[in-house]
């Protein structure tokens, strides 16, 4: 198994494995991997559903997001992303991931892992991105670390309180439920958490989905979210991956933030699997 750094601050591929035939010391090795870089890119695999299912298990329970019309028919562990429509309809959700985030914060027991699969990748744009939030807490002065410590922020699904971010076209007017009707309620995190594996601190707030900060008023809450959102956008803390077909990622949603950087031009399609694995909760 060959593993190559993919930046100084987060990242690795590795090439020349298939994973579908990791025997438990090739996976062990992969876990390894997995804790010291937080992204790993396996390359060239060759994945259908049920494959990409059982790599997925071997990391935990898989978890099923709330979103339950993007779907793989007979795989409701697979989501699909996608822009590509059929009969006028996105076959995948075509808008996910466009501000930064950590899967599935906004439930109790959020995301551990999340695996994406390059079924189809544009020539332009569709670019993903990953901030090492260990690194962004390391990087915090000893004063802002002791501020923070100890507090707690509020987590929501739903866009339309998030003055943070936009709600796409689609889902205004008549598609509104799409965010307030399936948005579970709101969860409460550490704004510092522990890496249960790691023991290492991580900074836990994003620009989608934490809205405030629990025991500040909401004005000086707001001001922090802010202060922290600038810090962890820093290009020091940042890898950005360019896709290559049949790349399959996986990444540590327990220390990093993710976003999707957009920018496919029309008529180009970017379609990508995703399976999910649940995690614990945050300390
Ligand atoms: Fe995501």
């Amino acid at each position: 198994m060959q593993i190559n750094p993919l930046s100084d601050v987060l990242g690795a591929e590795i090439i020349g494995t298939d994973v579908g035939n990791l025997d438990d010391a090739a996976f062990d090795e992969v876990h390894d991997a997995f804790l010291k870089h937080h992204v790993l890119v396996f390359r060239a695999q060759d994945l259908p559903p049920e494959k990409q299912i059982n790599f997925a298990q071997r990391f935990g329970e898989l978890d099923i997001h709330i979103q339950k019309d993007n779907k793989y028919s007979g795989h409701e562990a697979i989501q699909i992303l996608s822009n590509k429509k059929v009969n006028g309809k996105f076959v995948g959700s075509p808008s996910a991931g466009e501000a930064w985030h950590s899967d599935l914060s906004y439930t109790d027991i959020p995301t551990l892992c999340t695996m994406l699969y390059a079924v189809e990748i544009p020539e332009v744009g569709g670019d993903t991105e990953w901030s090492n939030m260990y690194l962004a807490y390391e990087g915090l002065s000893e004063k802002m670390k002791r501020k923070i410590d100890g507090l707690h922020a509020r987590h929501t699904f739903n866009r339309f309180r998030n003055p943070r971010v936009e709600v796409p076209d689609v889902y205004k007017g008549k598609g509104k439920e799409r965010y307030v009707d399936i948005a579970p309620p709101d969860a409460i995190h550490p704004v510092v958490r522990t890496h249960p594996e790691t023991g290492r601190k991580a900074l836990y707030i994003s620009e989608r989905f934490t809205i405030g900060i629990e025991e500040l008023e909401e004005e000086e809450g707001q001001a922090l979210l802010d202060e922290l959102i600038a810090h962890q956008k820093q290009r020091d803390f940042i890898y950005r991956h360019k896709w290559d077909l049949r790349d399959l990622t996986i990444w540590d949603n327990r220390c990093l933030i993710h976003l999707a950087c957009g920018g496919v031009p029309e008529g180009q399609i970017r379609h990508m699997h995703r399976t999910i694995v649940r995690g614990d909760k945050p300390y």
